[in-house]
């Protein structure tokens, strides 16, 4: 089989990336070790920034976006019991986010791309990457057992944060890494959200957030140990720390509903440079990792694979290398911004296990300035609905 970019991991990049190439008339091949329905069904994140619902609904895979996704124009931050809103609209000049999970991005853009006689092969074994130093690359594969090969010109590592293109380069890369002494426990719920917009809630009891799918279905998460033990947290517990994280002064009530799904996640900082390597490119998850608390990850993978495409496109059009070239670098500078950025938020936050009095009394002043000072709210509110992209 020969196609011209060989992509790795049907995520929010590869999918993305696969559909942006379409869009410009190159030709791609798709290969996810994992079922159509686990990628669709995988509860992970849920904000959209400004621009990757511009970049989603102009390339014409927005349509149930518009229609479902539940805009915001600002959060909550809570603290002391009281809340303190950013407005984002008001901030940034008009700008919003958008709640749509990433399952039903994921749902829309598999959809556009089989529709448009796109191939993309989920539930393939054993994929390897080789030749991607020279001019004819190969992704190996067995499909229903029977291997399999793929002769393409680039090789695109879409493959997130397990993956084996990045570790396949791994001689060529440099890490930059942090861990962070928590995780997070995130429960969906079927209960209506609590609150129109998001509730960011520092608490000495630990961070909670509270965020929502649909009118109907409630996301919620609290920090926990990076390796806490599901088990040990019944519904009711979950239920009794989210009440207590998220107490009010100001009347408003937490509603309760039958949990549908309940999972751990840890929280890491992560970037490697450079994100190439000759023929072989990496994207989102496989390239960096943030912290959760900005809502960043899916983001800043389709920001990635917008330039990426941006770059191959202009090679087969002009036969010129210099955007891909550049890929890496025009990626990390952004990269490292919103590293930053979800560094920033996580740190101001989260219960650090370590922390002294000062230090906590340094957070809560943080969290004071940013909601009284409208430069500190500008900047929050900016990085918030997202970078320009590139
Ligand atoms: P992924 O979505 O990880 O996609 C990679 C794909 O490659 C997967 O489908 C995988 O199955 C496939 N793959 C892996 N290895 C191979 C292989 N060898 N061969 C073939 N295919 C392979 N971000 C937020 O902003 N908010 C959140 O609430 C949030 N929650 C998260 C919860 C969890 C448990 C995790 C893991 C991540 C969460 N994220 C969240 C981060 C966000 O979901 C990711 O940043 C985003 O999915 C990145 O997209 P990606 O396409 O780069 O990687
Ligand atoms: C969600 C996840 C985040 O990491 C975040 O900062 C806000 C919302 C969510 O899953 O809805």
């Amino acid at each position: 089989m020969r196609t011209q970019v060989g992509i790795i991991g049907a995520g929010p990049a590869g999918l993305v990336l696969s559909h942006l190439l379409h869009l410009q008339g190159v030709e791609s091949v798709v290969l996810e070790n994992r079922s159509r329905q686990y990628c669709e069904e995988r509860v992970r994140a849920g904000v959209l920034e400004q621009g990757t619902v511009d970049l989603l609904c102009e390339t014409g895979v927005g349509e149930r976006l518009k229609k479902e996704g539940l805009v915001h124009g600002g959060i909550e931050l809570r603290f002391g019991g009281k809340g303190h809103r950013i407005d984002f609209r008001e901030l940034t000049g008009g700008k919003t986010i958008t709640i749509y999970g990433q399952s039903e991005v994921l749902k829309d853009l598999t959809n556009a791309r089989l529709a448009a006689g796109g191939q993309i092969y989920f539930e393939v074994d054993d994929v390897s990457v080789h030749n991607f130093d020279g001019n004819e690359p190969k992704v190996l594969f067995t499909r229903n057992a029977n291997p399999e090969e793929l002769t393409c010109d680039f090789i695109a590592g879409c493959d997130g944060f397990h993956g084996i293109c990045r570790p396949a380069v791994a001689k060529a890369l440099t890490i930059y890494e942090r861990e962070y002494p928590f995780g997070w426990l995130g429960i969906l719920a079927e209960a209506p959200p609590s609150s129109e917009e998001l509730i960011y809630a520092y608490h000495e009891r630990g961070f909670a957030l509270l965020s929502m799918r649909s009118p109907q279905l409630s996301r919620l998460y609290i920090q926990c140990a990076p390796d806490e033990d599901i088990q040990q947290w019944p519904d009711e517990k979950i239920w009794r720390e989210l009440h207590k994280r998220l107490e009010s002064t100001e009347g408003w009530k937490l509603i309760e509903g039958p949990v549908i799904q309940k999972g751990v996640s840890g929280m890491r900082s992560f970037v490697t440079e450079p994100m190439q390597y000759k023929n072989l490119f990496l994207a989102g998850d496989a390239a960096h990792i943030v912290p959760p608390t900005g809502a960043k990850g899916l983001n800043l993978a389709v920001a990635d694979v917008r330039v990426l495409a941006q770059a191959i496109t202009e090679f087969y059009k002009s036969g010129s290398r210099d955007q891909l070239n550049r890929y890496s670098e025009i990626c990390l500078r952004r990269v490292w911004k919103v590293q930053r950025f979800s560094w920033w938020m996580t740190s101001m936050l989260h219960l650090f296990p370590d922390a002294s009095a000062f230090d906590q009394k340094r957070q809560r002043a943080e969290l004071d300035y940013v909601t009284s000072s409208r430069a500190a709210a500008e900047s929050l509110a900016e990085n918030y609905v997202g970078l320009p992209m590139a």
